[in-house]
């Protein structure tokens, strides 16, 4: 099984630092993709990173992992309670998906408690700020050498 993962993130995650820091905290988006990165290369894993505020492009990356990718990580940020587009793409992908949010959305409003992202997703991490990535990242790869051996 392919080694590559696609890490993707939807709207508003471009702002990640700046955007309700006492929500999402001070790292950056090039920070988390930093670190990803890092623990990528330990996990013998090769990492796309995308992020995107349009529907359309994270389904159009979901079908891009489709055809070459091992694994999974996407924090679909807003689209997670509202697109039932983004679920239908990810049920074409066959691999491990882990659907990772920085913030603990069950403490937060009722609209967040909702997804459709986990009607598909493997494993969910929330609440654990930025830090929720790399546990995603290990997972994947988890996943990935279960299907191999
Ligand atoms: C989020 C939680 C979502 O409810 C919100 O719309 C986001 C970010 C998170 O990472 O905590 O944009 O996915």
């Amino acid at each position: 099984m392919s080694r590559l993962v696609y890490v993707l993130n939807g709207p508003n995650l471009n702002l990640l630092g700046k955007r309700q820091p006492h929500i999402y905290g001070h790292e950056t988006l090039a920070d988390v993709e930093r670190d990803c990165r890092a623990l990528a290369g330990e996990l013998g894993l090769t990492l796309r990173f995308h992020q995107s505020n349009r529907e359309y492009e994270i389904i159009d990356w979901i079908h891009e992992a489709r055809e070459e990718a091992g694994g999974i990580v996407i924090n679909p940020a807003a689209f997670t309670h509202t697109s039932v587009a983004v679920l239908d793409a990810l049920n074409t992908f066959e691999g491990p998906v882990i659907e990772c949010h920085i913030s603990n959305v069950h403490k937060r409003e009722a609209f967040r408690h909702h997804s459709y992202v986990s009607l598909r997703a493997d494993g969910v991490i929330a609440g654990f700020g930025t830090q929720g990535y790399q546990l995603a990242l290990r997972r994947v790869a988890r996943l990935i050498d279960d299907k191999a051996a």
